[in-house]
């Protein structure tokens, strides 16, 4: 079997939830606010969060949401830097609303997210192509900032603070199935891994306050919602305590409050640190049932001396270690993810070689694999040469894309006649008579509609399967 690069969009079936490829866009609201508008997002889960909280400061402030950019009174983007190719995707765009602008004089148009950070006042002033330029942490100020374009002056706010993580703030759900949902219990990152502009653009890890998480998750259960993924760069080192300091919150005793809100909310969180993830973690989703048993924990490469280059702070052999720990604490069903960069700076064969032989010792249930891209201002950019071609990135990619497709199907071909327990999320991709959702492992599982509902927990045994999708029947 060949595989091209554009199945990396379709090989792991937790894609449409992760970096996702595609922007998301918002849907029509109708609450009666007579400003429309158009939000597009990219990039990761945390910044579709935002996303929600970027709408719910708008629809405070007199806007509801557009699904059409046409009908808009404000276009916001919300970028991505994370590879070049996903801020070009961005530029295209923007030169598409500014066709809009042209027609509609009125529009006001805003670039907020990584980008926004990164680039700062370039869209303003060399560019001049958009109204308002809005960084992570300047949320609040986006009514100030429309104002300000209203009366002529220039509207730019990028400033990382130490302290704002919008806890106060109720995001207002887009593109929401009401069955799951996410929430932030983070932002920034305090890593440096070389080849990453995160730090850069979303500035100093800080955490939220525990009891607004759990109110949060509480209230959307009570809305009906049947699962909550827990969002930060590095949700093991979440540390909050309260200003007294007497309550102290790691992320293990978090994940367990969430836990406790109700046994019949599923919990997700992403994404853990192979560093930093303690077994403190894994015995908290091994005692509760409603923890999914599934962790995306990122290698980046296996080899050494690669692993050192980007400063990831572990090695081979302690990645290795944190497999073991799960797979003795939670199970060897557990579903485990990674995120591969192929090609890193001065990376050889060998090296290479080395990650094939990690992906194979592990068995990844998905991967989300990505040839490297330098990043300006990164350690990697100013200390490392970018020196391994395009083609033989691009190769390497071809290569463990290809590893990881046949792992997937062998893994799904083992679930042929066990039943798993699936809550379900919507119709299939293919027909309104077909339904799916996830098994906690956090694999897509199609079947029968019969009369199983949206947001029921379904008993589906599997009868067959794709490299991203478990088929079957539901049983009652
Ligand atoms: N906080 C997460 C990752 C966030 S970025 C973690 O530490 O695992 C998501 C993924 O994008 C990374 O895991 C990495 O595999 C990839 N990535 C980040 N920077 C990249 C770059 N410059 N080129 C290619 N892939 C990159
Ligand atoms: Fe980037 Fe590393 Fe932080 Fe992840 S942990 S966001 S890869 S710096
Ligand atoms: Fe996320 Fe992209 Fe920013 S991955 S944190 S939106 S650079």
């Amino acid at each position: 079997m060949t595989t091209r690069i554009k199945d990396l969009d379709i090989l792991p079936s937790a894609a449409e939830k992760e970096y996702c490829e595609l922007p998301k866009i918002s849907l029509d609201q109708h609450t009666g606010n007579n400003r429309k508008l158009y939000i597009e997002s990219y990039g990761c889960q945390m910044n579709y969060s935002d996303s929600e909280i970027v709408t719910a400061v708008m629809h405070a402030n007199g806007f509801d949401t557009t699904s059409q950019p046409q009908l808009a009174d404000v276009i916001f983007l919300n970028t991505c830097s994370i590879r070049e190719n996903a801020e070009q995707k961005v530029w295209k765009r923007l030169k598409e609303f500014n066709i809009l602008k042209r027609k509609n004089p009125q529009l006001t148009i805003g670039i907020l997210g990584c980008m926004a950070e990164r680039l700062k006042t370039k869209f303003l002033e060399q560019e001049k192509i958009v109204d308002i330029v809005a960084g992570p942490d300047a949320y609040r100020d986006l009514p100030k900032l429309i104002n300000d374009v209203n009366e002529g002056s220039k509207a730019v706010n990028v400033f990382l603070s130490r302290e704002e993580t919008y806890a106060d703030i109720t995001p207002v759900r887009l593109n929401s199935n009401g069955i799951t949902a996410l929430i932030s219990i983070m932002r920034g990152c305090d890593n440096m891994c070389s080849f990453c502009v995160v730090p850069y653009t979303r500035g100093r890890e800080r955490s939220r306050d525990v009891h607004s998480i759990v109110a949060e998750a509480q209230d959307l259960y009570d809305r009906g919602y049947k699962e909550v993924t827990l969002l930060g760069q590095n949700v093991d080192s979440y540390k909050w305590q309260s200003a007294d300091g007497i309550e102290k919150v790691n992320f293990a005793q978090l994940l367990e409050r969430v836990a406790l809100v109700n046994p019949e909310l599923r919990v997700r969180f992403s994404t853990s640190h192979p560093k930093d993830i303690t077994d403190e973690v894994l015995y908290a989703i091994k005692r509760h049932d409603n923890i999914c048993n599934y962790i995306h924990l990122p290698a980046q490469s296996g080899n050494n001396r690669i692993l050192e280059l980007m400063n990831r702070t572990y090695d081979r052999e302690w990645y290795l270690g944190r497999i073991e720990a799960i797979n003795r604490i939670i199970g060897t069903d557990c579903g485990i993810s990674t995120d591969i960069i192929t090609g890193f700076c001065s990376e050889t064969e060998e090296e290479h070689q080395d990650t094939l032989s990690l992906m194979q010792q592990v068995r990844y249930h998905f991967a989300y694999m990505f040839s490297y891209s330098e990043r300006p201002g990164t350690p990697a950019a100013k200390k490392l040469a970018d020196d391994v071609p395009e083609s033989v990135k691009q190769r390497r990619l071809v290569e463990i894309i290809d590893m990881q497709a046949s792992t997937s199907k062998a893994r799904n071909l083992e679930e042929i006649g066990k039943i798993h327990r699936v809550l379900v999320e919507g119709f299939s991709k293919k027909s309104t008579e077909q339904l799916m959702g996830r098994n906690t492992q956090n694999t897509v599982v199609v079947f029968d509609k019969k009369h199983y509902q949206m947001g029921q927990y379904v008993n589906v045994q599997i009868t067959d399967c794709t490299r991203g999708t478990l088929m079957g029947q539901g049983i009652d």
